[in-house]
């Protein structure tokens, strides 16, 4: 018998099965109101417009939507982006400022792939998108977690550990942070803090990579500026997706950055699949360019909207009082993250909620280091509005009995 644990690398033995996957085949029984995936709702999803467009590509490019494409990507959804990003963010991009790639995760991969030797350090937030968790852990990097709160990553702790990294002669390749609408932790960036990010990384010449898959599904309040639009000194490497403004099943994306870095990108992602699926570049580029995003995000807005409010007006009407529970409040995005007391592990609550009928995804999988358990994310996209009001019974009758 050959025995296959011998054969596998470092890398792949470093790598664990992600924790929400193991969690969502839980959530799969039959009569559980589930808030734990992450998934756009499905009424979001453009299907007619799509079918008009996949028969036009069919139809104008038949046997070039068939065919490989470049590395980069496809040259009229690369002009689609340059014009997207200069309406939407106000910067004016080249073509070899982007890499088209297939989704944002595969723009985390990249990132890892080619700035992390094994040990190296990046920076990243408390809590942290989970999927970026994974990418790192995947070159074995060394993680150094650094709190948010209500306005983002601490900037003042960021320096402090960079500082004290320069103490030990240790230098982070990149802060990772998700400064609009956070997965998991609900928040939004302040313009302050985005600013005093861009001037950290600026005096010590650290990368800032800005993942931003929520960034238009804002339902409250102002757009802030991009970190990607306040860098003036190319420190900025941009992760886009479709995923949350189209459909995930299309997987694609597409990261901005200095062409050094882009280069590099493109080297990388040669290596691991070629190229983005050509024929789905055609549908996107003839999205963007009949102006159906605008129409398609505005839809999303307005039933995530809707549902963020249900979700709030019943976590305050249920949710047990003078019992520490919090929640926070975001202004767009996916999630909210409820805390309780820290002295309570959300991870010990998960079975109980599981025999309730109702689902969430355990805060710990959402810190690097482990630094936490007493908070988890809850996803408001996906449960219709029935599933929202009796999933946040279930959950207050959960926490009441947990929390004593
Ligand atoms: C912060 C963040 N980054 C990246 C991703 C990956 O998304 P995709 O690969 O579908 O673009 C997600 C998905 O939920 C996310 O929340």
């Amino acid at each position: 018998m050959i025995n296959y644990e011998e054969l596998f690398s470092d890398n792949i033995k470093s790598m664990k099965r992600s924790v929400i996957r193991e969690l969502l085949k839980l959530t799969q029984k039959d009569g559980i109101i589930s808030f734990a995936g992450g998934l756009p709702s499905a009424e979001s999803f453009p299907v007619s417009e799509l079918k008009e467009i996949t028969n036009e590509v069919y139809e104008k490019y038949g046997e070039k939507a068939l065919q490989y494409g470049s590395t980069e990507g496809l040259p009229m959804l690369l002009s689609e982006l340059i014009k997207l990003m200069k309406d939407s963010e106000k910067i004016t991009l080249k073509e070899e400022n982007i890499s088209i790639t297939i989704a944002s995760q595969q723009g985390l991969d990249l990132v890892g792939k080619i700035f992390l030797n094994p040990s190296d350090i990046c920076i990243v937030e408390s809590p942290t998108y989970v999927g970026a968790i994974s990418a790192f852990n995947s070159y074995r990097g060394n993680m150094v977690s650094v709190e948010l709160d209500d306005e983002g990553i601490k900037t003042d702790i960021l320096d402090s550990t960079i500082q004290k990294l320069k103490r030990e002669n240790k230098k982070p390749k990149f802060i990772y942070v998700i400064p609009d609408f956070h997965n998991p932790a609900g928040v939004t960036m302040s313009l302050k803090r985005r600013k005093e990010l861009v001037e950290i990384a600026s005096k010590e010449k650290i990368m800032i990579v800005e993942d931003s898959p929520y960034r238009m599904i804002r339902y409250r309040g102002n757009n802030i500026p991009s970190i990607l639009s306040l860098d003036k000194e190319n420190l900025v490497i941009a992760l886009f997706t479709f995923s949350k403004i189209f459909a995930p099943g299309f997987r694609l994306g597409w990261a901005v950055g200095p062409k050094e870095i882009i280069d590099k990108f493109i080297v990388a992602k040669q290596a691991t699949d070629l190229c983005t699926s050509t024929f789905n570049q055609y549908i996107a580029a003839l999205f963007l360019n009949k102006g159906l995003l605008k129409k398609t995000v505005e839809r999303t807005i307005k039933i995530y909207k809707e549902k963020n409010e249900l979700m709030l007006e019943n976590l305050e009407k249920y949710m047990p009082k003078n019992k520490g529970v919090k929640w926070t409040k975001p202004d767009g995005g996916l999630f909210l993250w409820v805390s309780l007391p820290e002295k309570y592990d959300s991870d010990k609550m998960f079975q109980k909620a599981i025999e309730k009928n109702v689902a969430y995804v355990v805060g710990s999988a959402f810190y690097a280091n482990g630094e936490k358990k007493n908070s988890f994310r809850v996803n408001f996209s996906y449960p219709s509005k029935d599933e929202i009001v009796e999933g946040v019974k279930r959950l207050a009758k959960v926490i009441d009995e947990f929390v004593k």
